[in-house]
Protein backbone atom coordinates (compact mmCIF):
# COMPACT_ATOMS: atom_id res chain seq x y z
CA UNK A 1 0.00 0.00 0.00
CA UNK A 2 1.08 3.43 -0.34
CA UNK A 3 0.48 4.98 3.03
CA UNK A 4 4.18 3.17 4.34
CA UNK A 5 5.45 4.80 1.39
CA UNK A 6 7.37 1.49 -0.21
CA UNK A 7 4.84 1.97 -3.20
CA UNK A 8 6.06 6.04 -3.94
CA UNK A 9 10.03 4.81 -3.33
CA UNK A 10 9.38 1.91 -5.68
CA UNK A 11 7.71 5.20 -7.92
CA UNK A 12 10.76 7.42 -7.34
CA UNK A 13 13.00 4.96 -9.12
CA UNK A 14 11.71 4.43 -11.90
CA UNK A 15 14.09 6.29 -14.14
CA UNK A 16 11.76 7.59 -17.22
CA UNK A 17 7.76 7.00 -17.45
CA UNK A 18 5.51 5.32 -15.26
CA UNK A 19 2.67 4.20 -14.65
CA UNK A 20 0.31 3.33 -11.39
CA UNK A 21 -2.83 1.76 -11.51
CA UNK A 22 -5.01 1.95 -8.39
CA UNK A 23 -8.70 1.82 -6.69
CA UNK A 24 -10.33 3.69 -3.96
CA UNK A 25 -13.62 3.84 -2.38
CA UNK A 26 -15.40 7.21 -3.00
CA UNK A 27 -16.16 9.34 0.29
CA UNK A 28 -19.79 8.98 0.33
CA UNK A 29 -22.08 11.74 -0.59
CA UNK A 30 -19.17 13.25 -2.82
CA UNK A 31 -21.32 15.56 -5.46
CA UNK A 32 -21.03 16.85 -8.84
CA UNK A 33 -19.52 19.54 -7.76
CA UNK A 34 -16.77 17.39 -5.65
CA UNK A 35 -16.08 15.70 -8.64
CA UNK A 36 -15.17 19.36 -10.70
CA UNK A 37 -13.11 20.03 -8.10
CA UNK A 38 -10.94 16.53 -8.31
CA UNK A 39 -10.40 17.23 -11.63
CA UNK A 40 -10.01 20.41 -11.94
CA UNK A 41 -6.98 20.45 -9.55
CA UNK A 42 -5.78 17.00 -11.06
CA UNK A 43 -5.76 18.67 -14.74
CA UNK A 44 -3.58 21.51 -13.72
CA UNK A 45 -1.32 19.99 -11.16
CA UNK A 46 -1.18 17.13 -13.54
CA UNK A 47 -0.15 19.27 -16.39
CA UNK A 48 2.98 20.98 -14.71
CA UNK A 49 4.11 17.53 -13.25
CA UNK A 50 3.90 16.28 -16.82
CA UNK A 51 1.33 13.54 -15.87
CA UNK A 52 -1.43 12.26 -18.02
CA UNK A 53 -3.91 9.62 -17.19
CA UNK A 54 -7.69 8.48 -16.75
CA UNK A 55 -9.85 8.38 -13.85
CA UNK A 56 -12.88 6.20 -13.88
CA UNK A 57 -15.89 6.52 -11.34
CA UNK A 58 -18.23 3.91 -10.44
CA UNK A 59 -20.52 2.45 -7.86
CA UNK A 60 -18.82 4.36 -5.75
CA UNK A 61 -15.10 3.46 -6.28
CA UNK A 62 -12.66 4.97 -8.15
CA UNK A 63 -10.13 3.54 -10.96
CA UNK A 64 -7.30 5.82 -11.68
CA UNK A 65 -4.58 5.13 -14.63
CA UNK A 66 -1.38 7.76 -13.77
CA UNK A 67 1.20 7.93 -16.00
CA UNK A 68 4.28 9.71 -16.44
CA UNK A 69 7.93 10.90 -14.84
CA UNK A 70 7.98 8.37 -11.75
CA UNK A 71 9.09 11.26 -9.33
CA UNK A 72 5.90 13.35 -10.17
CA UNK A 73 4.09 9.81 -9.70
CA UNK A 74 5.18 9.77 -6.31
CA UNK A 75 4.33 13.18 -5.24
CA UNK A 76 0.66 12.47 -6.42
CA UNK A 77 0.49 9.15 -4.84
CA UNK A 78 1.62 10.54 -1.74
CA UNK A 79 -1.04 13.75 -2.09
CA UNK A 80 -3.63 11.17 -2.84
CA UNK A 81 -2.89 8.75 0.05
CA UNK A 82 -4.14 11.77 2.65
CA UNK A 83 -6.88 13.06 0.32
CA UNK A 84 -10.28 12.53 2.22
CA UNK A 85 -12.44 12.63 -0.49
CA UNK A 86 -11.78 8.97 -1.07
CA UNK A 87 -10.10 6.11 0.98
CA UNK A 88 -9.04 2.70 1.44
CA UNK A 89 -6.49 3.31 -1.83
CA UNK A 90 -5.18 -0.37 -3.44
CA UNK A 91 -2.61 -0.11 -6.08
CA UNK A 92 -3.45 -2.62 -8.43
CA UNK A 93 0.04 -2.28 -10.35
CA UNK A 94 2.63 -0.07 -11.25
CA UNK A 95 5.91 -0.02 -12.91
CA UNK A 96 8.01 1.33 -16.02
CA UNK A 97 5.50 2.44 -19.26
CA UNK A 98 7.10 2.46 -22.76
CA UNK A 99 4.68 4.89 -23.51
CA UNK A 100 1.92 7.42 -22.49
CA UNK A 101 -1.98 5.85 -22.92
CA UNK A 102 -3.38 9.24 -22.86
CA UNK A 103 -0.94 11.43 -24.03
CA UNK A 104 -3.56 14.24 -24.84
CA UNK A 105 -5.13 14.07 -21.39
CA UNK A 106 -4.16 15.19 -17.81
CA UNK A 107 -6.71 13.94 -16.62
CA UNK A 108 -9.83 11.63 -18.90
CA UNK A 109 -13.09 11.50 -16.72
CA UNK A 110 -15.14 9.04 -17.00
CA UNK A 111 -18.27 7.66 -15.06
CA UNK A 112 -21.60 4.76 -15.33
CA UNK A 113 -22.87 7.24 -17.93
CA UNK A 114 -20.02 7.30 -20.44
CA UNK A 115 -18.79 3.75 -20.07
CA UNK A 116 -19.55 0.83 -17.48
CA UNK A 117 -16.52 -1.25 -15.70
CA UNK A 118 -18.48 -3.44 -14.46
CA UNK A 119 -20.24 -4.38 -18.04
CA UNK A 120 -17.17 -4.67 -19.22
CA UNK A 121 -16.23 -7.73 -16.88
CA UNK A 122 -19.57 -9.46 -17.21
CA UNK A 123 -18.00 -9.29 -21.19
CA UNK A 124 -14.55 -10.00 -20.29
CA UNK A 125 -14.36 -13.77 -19.91
CA UNK A 126 -14.76 -13.95 -24.10
CA UNK A 127 -12.75 -10.81 -24.47
CA UNK A 128 -9.01 -10.94 -24.82
CA UNK A 129 -8.78 -10.64 -20.92
CA UNK A 130 -7.34 -13.41 -18.98
CA UNK A 131 -9.85 -14.67 -16.19
CA UNK A 132 -9.00 -13.79 -12.69
CA UNK A 133 -6.82 -10.52 -14.05
CA UNK A 134 -8.58 -7.83 -12.33
CA UNK A 135 -6.13 -5.55 -12.72
CA UNK A 136 -5.77 -6.40 -16.35
CA UNK A 137 -9.43 -6.39 -17.09
CA UNK A 138 -9.29 -2.75 -15.56
CA UNK A 139 -6.07 -1.86 -17.30
CA UNK A 140 -7.85 -3.07 -20.25
CA UNK A 141 -11.25 -1.02 -19.83
CA UNK A 142 -9.39 2.55 -19.37
CA UNK A 143 -6.95 1.86 -22.55
CA UNK A 144 -10.63 1.28 -24.37
CA UNK A 145 -11.52 4.96 -22.97
CA UNK A 146 -8.01 6.51 -24.43
CA UNK A 147 -9.52 5.20 -28.65
C1 LIG B 1 -10.10 10.29 -6.94
C2 LIG B 1 -9.10 11.41 -6.93
C3 LIG B 1 -8.21 11.54 -7.99
C4 LIG B 1 -7.26 12.55 -8.00
N1 LIG B 1 -6.40 12.65 -9.04
C5 LIG B 1 -5.40 13.56 -8.98
C6 LIG B 1 -4.45 13.64 -10.03
O1 LIG B 1 -4.49 12.91 -11.03
N2 LIG B 1 -3.47 14.58 -9.92
C7 LIG B 1 -3.38 15.42 -8.86
O2 LIG B 1 -2.47 16.24 -8.81
N3 LIG B 1 -4.30 15.40 -7.88
C8 LIG B 1 -5.31 14.49 -7.92
N4 LIG B 1 -6.24 14.47 -6.92
C9 LIG B 1 -6.19 15.51 -5.87
C10 LIG B 1 -5.09 15.21 -4.86
O3 LIG B 1 -5.54 14.22 -3.96
C11 LIG B 1 -4.71 16.49 -4.09
O4 LIG B 1 -5.84 17.07 -3.50
C12 LIG B 1 -4.08 17.53 -5.01
O5 LIG B 1 -3.11 16.95 -5.83
C13 LIG B 1 -3.40 18.64 -4.17
O6 LIG B 1 -2.38 18.05 -3.40
P1 LIG B 1 -1.74 18.74 -2.14
O7 LIG B 1 -2.87 19.08 -1.22
O8 LIG B 1 -0.79 17.71 -1.55
O9 LIG B 1 -1.05 19.95 -2.67
C14 LIG B 1 -7.22 13.47 -6.91
C15 LIG B 1 -8.11 13.34 -5.84
C16 LIG B 1 -9.05 12.32 -5.85
C17 LIG B 1 -10.01 12.20 -4.69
Amino acid sequence: MTSDGSASDELNRIGGLGFVLYRSTARPGLETEDMRAILKAARSRNQALGLTGCLHHEDGLFFQWLEGPGDGLARVMASLTHDRRHDDIRVLDQGPLDRRRFLDWHMRFSDRDHASLMDWFARSDTATVHPGDYAGAVVSFLMSLAR
